[in-house]
């Protein structure tokens, strides 16, 4: 997948959220959150490209499970080329993952949810829908990573989460506020 698709995706469809991919510089910060030898169950919301999904596959162990979610239907396309067995792609929003995985894949905890959907575009009721079925999918010390540019989620999610850890990454282009919620 080029940057020419992300750019194109974001214009047409504004739930994409970005026009560029998430930095190595984010992603390296994010993923420092996971204990990924103890990882068995992760989430992904939002993996568009697979920027993310990849780095995730790298790191995790040979009988870890990573699901993701996302609703645009040109990154599912793009997401197929990953052949990797431990990756199950949802064309579905991520605010239904929790009720998929217990339908479909008979799942009622995991243990990482890492999300790049763009929580600025929704409504405050949607917002707070998603964070609270993701504690309620999280298993206890189960994390939910995230980054956004503004401080805009930060009290929803330390409403919710027991412990709330932030971290800045300075030297992303504009600096990026990664949020960690611990279950
Ligand atoms: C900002 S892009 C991030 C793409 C990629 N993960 C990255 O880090 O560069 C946000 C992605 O979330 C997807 N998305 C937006 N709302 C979503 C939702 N409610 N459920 C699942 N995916 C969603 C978009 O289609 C897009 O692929």
């Amino acid at each position: 997948m080029t940057e020419k698709i992300l750019i194109r995706e974001f214009i047409k469809d504004k739930k994409v959220g970005a026009a560029f991919s998430t930095s190595k510089h984010v992603i390296k910060k994010m993923l420092g959150n996971i204990d990924f030898d103890k990882a068995n169950l992760l989430v992904e919301y939002g993996p568009g490209n697979g920027v993310i999904t990849t780095h995730l596959l790298e790191r995790m162990h040979e009988n870890a499970v990573l699901f993701v979610f996302e609703t645009n239907e040109l990154f599912i396309k793009e997401l197929l080329n990953i052949k990797d067995e431990r990756l199950v792609i949802v064309n579905a929003d991520a605010e239904y993952a929790r009720t998929i995985l217990k339908n479909r894949y008979k799942i009622n905890k995991v243990d990482y949810v890492i999300s790049t959907i763009p929580f600025t575009f929704f409504d405050r009721m949607k917002r707070k829908r998603v964070i609270a079925k993701t504690y309620n999918l999280l298993n206890e010390n189960g994390k939910f990573i995230t980054y956004q540019y503004t401080w805009l989620i930060y009290q929803l999610i330390k409403q919710k989460f027991h412990q709330t850890r932030v971290i800045a990454a300075i030297l992303n282009i504009p600096p990026a506020i990664i949020f960690t919620g611990i279950k």
